[in-house]
């Protein structure tokens, strides 16, 4: 049975990867905050957990030895660098051959080629000024942190989710190289799919080296786009 590890398991994203990746017959592995342990009570028997802060490095080189998948939920809380530090944990640790899966949002480019409109860039803006205010949040570091994984030799992808819903599986998203594809225009998709995407991730060698942007399969943009590529 083939290993995987999910930095950040406790989370809405994290939960959904732990029970899509046991569904998939993964050996899992968990890492999250201390705090939110209990958040995974659900999963105690089945999976192995490690607790701490995800960007604590000897506590990842723990959590992924042995693992050919690592599943990492990139967040930009805090002003402590959590993002890249955790990005930077994963990157040094994990097995040289692993396959590296990372989310993050739309918001983050690889290339310089995604067309954002108005509203999405001032949103991106209003937050990240808001975050920096308030000390709560920081989106440049979850910047700098994709930007580490695009500079890595790794077996990386960063998978780059549109906003997100709750709700029934509508199926695996699609995805487009670059946000201003038409495909992308309806911006949703539901978390329970995104969190299937990442897991699917892992077998997909097609995605090695890719920052697909997501959207729900089921999404008018998505519906009325498909097979136009
Ligand atoms: N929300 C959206 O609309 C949206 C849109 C596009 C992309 N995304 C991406 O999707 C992924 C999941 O995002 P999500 O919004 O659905 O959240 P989520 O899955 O609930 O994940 C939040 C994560 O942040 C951790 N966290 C919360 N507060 C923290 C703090 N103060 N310090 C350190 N860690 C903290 C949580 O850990 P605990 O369980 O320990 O609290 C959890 O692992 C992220 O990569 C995000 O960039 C989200």
């Amino acid at each position: 049975m083939k290993k995987v590890c999910i930095v950040g398991a406790s989370g809405k994203l994290g939960k959904y990867m732990v029970q899509h990746a046991l569904d998939h017959g993964y050996e899992v592995v968990g890492v999250c905050r201390e705090r939110s342990v209990v958040k995974l009570d659900a999963f105690k028997d089945r999976i192995t957990l490690y607790s701490g802060p995800t960007n604590d490095p000897n506590l990842i080189k723990k959590a992924v030895e042995g693992c050919s998948g690592v599943l990492t939920v990139l967040v930009p809380w805090g002003v402590q660098q959590y993002s890249s530090g955790t990005a930077q944990a994963v990157l040094d640790n994990a097995d040289l051959d692993a396959r590296l899966i990372f989310s993050c949002g739309w918001h983050i480019t690889r290339d310089g080629k995604d067309i954002y409109s108005k509203s999405f860039k001032a949103m991106v803006k209003i937050a990240g000024w808001v975050g920096r205010l308030f000390r709560m949040i920081e989106i440049d570091d979850q910047v700098e942190a994709c930007n580490r994984i695009f500079a890595s030799n790794t077996r990386w992808t960063v998978v780059r989710g549109s906003d997100l819903e709750e709700g029934e599986s509508q199926g695996l998203p699609v995805w487009s190289r670059h946000v201003g594809d038409p495909m992308l225009v309806s911006n949703m998709t539901r978390r329970i799919d995104f969190a299937q995407f990442m897991v699917s991730a892992l077998d997909n060698d097609d995605l090695i080296h890719e920052a697909p942007a997501i959207v729900g399969c089921q999404t008018e943009s998505a519906i009325t786009n498909a097979g136009k590529k």
